[in-house]
């Protein structure tokens, strides 16, 4: 039996964090085992916000070479760059004319974006979920690895398949999302109640997996708590998102489940706490780092890795293509 295919991506918007990796990517490297792993730089996603070419050409180099040093093998994995493959645009029109005006406009993360981009509210901002669908549905993805703020755009995705499917004939497959239970959202650490995010006006709410080790602990040491000092995980109590969310990234970065931290760390305060959780974070960026650096001064390597998975990438896709053009009606030449 072939194996499943996982499907997903990260925005070259910034330099990767710590909600990035604990919520996505460390799942992407350990599911290179056991699927076919198809993984992109989402650079046309990108473009939805303005950004200064220069910077996003050098961010998705970055972003890159960061998923390689985090483990992505691209002997096991494909890791392209989005853009580098058109198939995705040329589904995502044909998408959208199954994907309905009401359906885009619920999307709360087109809401968010659009309150923040007044003067920019462009219609990629807008059609944005519908280049997702066609991102995912082009390589038939059984599996979509991603953190708990992509579940809206994962269900449109799942309704376009079905619409499309029942429209003509089973097409696409049905895509499942894969959210972690307990790092599905790591939380900014100045407004614990807000998600981590690449673009956090305020830099101590994020930590960026290049951040130094002595920035890391720092930013934990200043992570807003409540004024309480126990550390004991209250799940739902909102006074308490700041500890809980600390609590979560201590125990996915170290691997210890909740008794044995709250053992380790009884009669402890939140001080010593915060620490104890900079320098897990600290110590698991480490090689990372070391192996990002070995990495991005090799930019033939980085280009040849980026060619060989992009022409793989395009093979796949434009089977799924030439079958959505046939079966919509288009005139074959
Ligand atoms: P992006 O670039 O915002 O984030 C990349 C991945 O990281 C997850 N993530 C988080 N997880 C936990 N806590 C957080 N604070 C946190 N912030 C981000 C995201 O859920 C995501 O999995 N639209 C996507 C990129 C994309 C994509 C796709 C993903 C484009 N096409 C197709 C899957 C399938 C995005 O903007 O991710």
């Amino acid at each position: 039996m072939s194996r499943k295919v996982i499907l997903s991506g990260i925005q070259p918007t910034n330099t990767p964090h710590l909600g990035n990796y604990l919520g996505a990517i460390k799942n992407w490297v350990h599911m290179q085992e056991e699927y076919d792993c198809i993984l992109f730089v989402a650079d046309l996603h990108a473009i939805t916000i303005r950004q200064e070419a220069a910077k996003l050409r050098a961010q998705t180099k970055e972003t890159y070479a960061l998923l390689m040093a985090m483990g992505i093998d691209v002997q096991k994995s494909i890791l392209f760059v989005q853009s580098h493959n058109p198939k995705h645009s040329e589904l995502a029109w044909v998408l959208s004319c199954f994907t309905q005006f009401g359906e885009l406009s619920r999307m709360t993360q087109f809401k968010d974006k659009s309150a923040k981009s007044e003067e920019n509210m462009n219609a990629g901002l807008f059609t944005y979920p519908v280049l997702q669908a066609a991102d995912i549905l082009i390589y038939n993805a059984d599996l979509v690895p991603v953190g708990a703020d992509q579940k809206q755009h994962l269900e449109l995705s799942r309704n376009v398949a079905v619409r499309f499917n029942n429209a003509y004939s089973p097409t696409f497959t049905v895509p499942e999302p894969y959210i972690p239970k307990s790092v599905g959202k790591i939380m900014s650490l100045t407004e614990p109640t807000k998600k981590m995010s690449k673009s956090d006006e305020n830099p101590n709410a994020c930590i960026s997996v290049l951040d130094s080790r002595d920035v890391i602990i720092k930013k934990f040491k200043r992570a807003v708590t409540d004024s309480g000092s126990e550390i004991i995980y209250r799940e739902g109590d909102d006074s308490k998102a700041g500890i809980n969310n600390l609590i979560s990234i201590y125990c996915a970065v170290t691997g210890k489940d909740l008794p044995t931290l709250e053992s380790e760390f009884a009669g402890k305060g939140y001080g010593d706490f915060k620490v104890a959780v900079g320098e897990a974070v600290a110590d698991l960026f480490e090689p990372i780092q070391t192996e990002y650096a070995r990495l991005i001064s090799d930019k033939t390597y980085l280009d040849s890795c980026m060619k060989t998975s992009a022409e793989k990438a395009m093979r796949i896709s434009a089977k799924t293509l030439s079958k959505v053009y046939r079966k919509v009606g288009f005139y074959p030449l």
